[in-house]
């Protein structure tokens, strides 16, 4: 880890912080840390801003209540969204890159956080039959400390967003962008480690250093099918 945040204060002019830190609010830690007994945000454990508790309710399926926030308000959503909605939540509330996104007014926010736009588009595939009621889902909520509850009807996600960039743009308020750039985005998966210094520093000079980085994620799908099978020969 101690290379990676190198990584991150090499030519960073901007105001972006050198430091690794974590966003504010009652359920992130102050600076990441390492945590044990992990269920899910595996990819987070070696430098996490969530304690390990947090992941305990993420990690069930159906997922139903994280933090007093309801998922299943318009029924419970099939394994392959909810796998979705899980990599978001354990981005925001577990990885230590969150913070680099912080939002300016409020500390508990993230806002344009580049996201890969096969991401986005897969995310909507998984979700497309699912049921929502909220096209924000931060704020299209009537909360009470029953939780949050509809104001509107429960429709499928195909017909609430347009597409995968819409779902991305809108689901988490201002938090996410799409990038259409394989390299300068996240994905929620190992890769986002060796691609954030692309990312935070829109450096040019090193593009087939950037190419080697986001590798995994430029493969096709037959090639990583054949990487598996030798990984497991
Ligand atoms: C989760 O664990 C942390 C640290 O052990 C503790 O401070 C916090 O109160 C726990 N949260 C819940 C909801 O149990
Ligand atoms: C949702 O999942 C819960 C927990 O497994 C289950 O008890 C409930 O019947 C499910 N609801 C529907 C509508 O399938
Ligand atoms: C933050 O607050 C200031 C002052 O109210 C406002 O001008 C600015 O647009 C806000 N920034 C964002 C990103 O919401
Ligand atoms: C996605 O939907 C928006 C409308 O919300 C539209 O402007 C955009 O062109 C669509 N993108 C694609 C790739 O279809």
């Amino acid at each position: 880890m101690k290379f990676v945040v190198t990584i991150f204060c090499v030519g960073l002019v901007s105001a972006v912080s050198c430091q690794l830190q974590c966003l504010g609010g009652p359920h992130h830690k102050s600076t990441p840390s390492s945590e044990t007994n992990f269920q899910e945000c595996l990819l987070y454990a070696e430098s996490s801003c969530c304690h390990a508790n947090f992941t305990e309710k993420l990690s069930r399926s159906p997922m139903i209540e994280v933090n007093n926030y309801y998922y299943n308000r318009c029924g419970n959503l099939s394994k392959t969204c909810e796998d979705y909605m899980k990599k978001t939540e354990c981005f925001y509330h577990c990885s230590p890159l969150a913070s680099h996104w912080i939002h300016p007014n409020f500390s508990e926010a993230i806002q344009h956080v580049p996201v890969c736009q096969s991401f986005c588009d897969n995310w909507f595939d998984a979700c497309h039959s699912d049921l929502t009621c909220t096209y924000n889902w931060i704020s299209d909520w009537e909360f009470d400390e029953t939780g949050n509850h509809c104001k509107n009807d429960c429709i499928p996600f195909h017909k609430m967003y347009a597409n995968g960039t819409d779902l991305c743009l809108n689901a988490w308020g201002v938090s996410f962008v799409t990038s259409s750039s394989p390299c300068r985005c996240l994905d929620f998966t190992e890769t986002d480690k060796k691609v954030i210094k692309y990312i935070l520093k829109g450096d040019n000079s090193a593009e087939s250093g950037e190419e080697e980085a986001c590798k995994p994620r430029l493969k096709k799908p037959e090639d990583k099918k054949a990487a598996d099978s030798e990984e497991h020969d």
